[in-house]
């Protein structure tokens, strides 16, 4: 059981932003990341869309015998957790569900979300993030275009940059102590955000979840005990897209093994 492998998913690269830090707390483990490129991006997808796609790739991990499914992406966590969690035998860490108990452990009155338009359509951070702290304000905010900036690796154009500046910019007026970045693409876009305010301003959950999935597997028992680990990347489409994307932060050697 201890050797089957960890599997991750996301639309595309933002999955890598928790993938990075497990790998690099849990560097013995045997790991598969599926990219799903065919159905980026999934904030503009319905949930009935999300739940299918989610199911899917369930069942594509299911055939690879994983032994827990990292659910690195926000968007799927909101629309499809609450429905797929018990139809499968590996064990499922969703990121938000995960992380909002941590996140209301600092004394916090005012949050700020940022997320895509499906995550924050389902409400599932402000239900999370209340449901251990009663009495926080919760502002959401979604930004549709960031995803495309991120996987198209445009960062630094005066036009994203205007972009990012100009969501940040309306989210301030609510005055939040902290802003969770409730999308994984969307801390690769710390730079940009560091240079209107401090980047301990921004919550990235990867940095709580990544140690959550880490003691969660080791209460049960599921780490494996082996010498060495090994990462095998799958997507939808575009390898090659993938495997470029993916350098600016996380080097993949070979490309990524198209699957259906
Ligand atoms: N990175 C994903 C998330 O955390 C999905 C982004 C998208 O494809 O819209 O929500």
């Amino acid at each position: 059981m201890n050797k089957k492998p960890i599997a991750f998913f996301d639309s595309g690269i933002g999955g890598l932003t928790v993938f990075k830090k497990l790998k690099k707390l849990l560097p013995h483990e045997n790991y598969i990341y599926f990219g799903d490129l065919k159905n980026i991006p999934y904030g503009e997808k319905s949930k009935e869309e999300l739940i299918k796609i989610a199911d899917r790739i369930f069942k594509f991990f299911e055939e690879k015998d994983v032994k827990a499914v990292v659910m690195a992406c926000n968007t799927t966590s909101a629309n499809t957790y609450d429905i797929l969690k018990d139809k499968y035998k590996f064990k499922i860490y969703p990121i938000i569900q995960s992380c909002a108990k941590i996140i209301t452990n600092k004394p916090l009155k005012k949050v700020g979300v940022f997320a895509t338009e499906a995550t924050i359509k389902s409400g599932v951070y402000s239900r999370e993030l209340k449901k251990y702290n009663p009495a926080l304000e919760v502002f959401e905010m979604s930004c549709p275009p960031w995803v495309g900036i991120v996987e198209g690796n445009t960062q630094n154009s005066p036009a994203s940059v205007a972009c990012v500046s100009s969501s940040l910019c309306k989210m301030l007026e609510n005055s939040p102590e902290k802003i969770i970045l409730g999308c994984t693409h969307y801390p690769y876009l710390l730079d940009i955000l560091g240079k209107f305010l401090p980047k301990d301003k921004f919550i990235d959950p990867a940095d709580y979840f990544a140690e959550f999935i880490k003691t969660d597997l080791a209460k049960q028992g599921m780490l494996n005990k082996g010498e060495s680990g090994s990462e095998k990347f799958f997507v939808s489409a575009n390898p090659e897209k993938f495997k470029q994307a993916a350098s600016m932060f996380y080097p993949i050697s070979e490309l990524p093994q198209l699957v259906d």
